[in-house]
């Protein structure tokens, strides 16, 4: 679906190599590692829904996950693709629209979401929710790291700031909030982010 939103992440990956995004790091993000590590994320068939260049898909991978990496741009799949072969992992990898996700109904334990799903405008947030809340086992978790409205919008729209109550109107038809809690997205500086650190499970 070539819409705003998909044109939007194909002219920012052209802006620069992925190795050069902000969001791009080597460590995995510290509250994946936390939750992992706390038990909180059911080991299983697992997406990282927009993985970009692919460090939590290899954080989970050697956790013993059974990682997919899905990303709607072509850039960070390659760079994911290539890091992952020096480094000896087989992780598959498949380009697609986390609106339109190409896997059979009920059929994923967790889904992975780190600043995938503050990118989409408000009049598309309901067909994510309908799509992961499609592939998920009844059950299932979704684990989302997003931009918090604590800080300011840039003019131009997304990423967006979101509010607590815009997460409860879009996924509580399909999700129980099993934590909602706050972090600060690695290296970027204070004041650009404060994330929602939330657990939902499917109904
Ligand atoms: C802010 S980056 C975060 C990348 C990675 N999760 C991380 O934490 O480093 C957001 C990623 O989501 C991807 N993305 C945006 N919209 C998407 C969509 N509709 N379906 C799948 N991926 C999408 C982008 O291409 C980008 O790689």
């Amino acid at each position: 679906m070539r819409d705003e939103h998909t044109q939007r992440w194909q002219q920012r990956y052209r802006e620069s190599p992925p190795e050069r995004m902000p969001w791009h790091r080597e460590q995995p993000a510290e509250t994946l590692v936390e939750a992992v590590r706390r038990g909180l994320l059911p080991k299983g068939v697992t997406i990282d829904l927009g993985c970009g260049t692919g460090t939590d898909l290899m954080y989970l991978a050697q956790q013993g996950y059974r990682v997919i990496g899905v990303d709607i741009a072509t850039e960070p799949l390659c760079f994911a693709r290539e890091r992952f072969r020096e480094a000896g992992l087989d992780i598959p990898l498949i380009q697609a629209d986390a609106r339109f996700l190409p896997f059979r109904d009920a059929s994923i334990d967790l889904i992975c979401d780190s600043g995938c799903f503050h990118s989409f405008a408000p009049e598309i947030r309901p067909m994510y929710a309908r799509s992961v809340a499609r592939v998920l086992k009844p059950g299932g978790i979704l684990f989302m790291r997003e931009f918090h409205a604590d800080q300011p919008q840039p003019p131009e729209g997304g990423p967006y700031r979101l509010k607590l109550e815009e997460f409860f109107e879009v996924f509580t038809p399909h999700f129980r909030f099993l934590s909602v809690g706050e972090a600060y997205y690695h290296d970027l500086p204070p004041d650009r982010c404060r994330l929602h650190v939330l657990r939902l499970q499917r109904r």
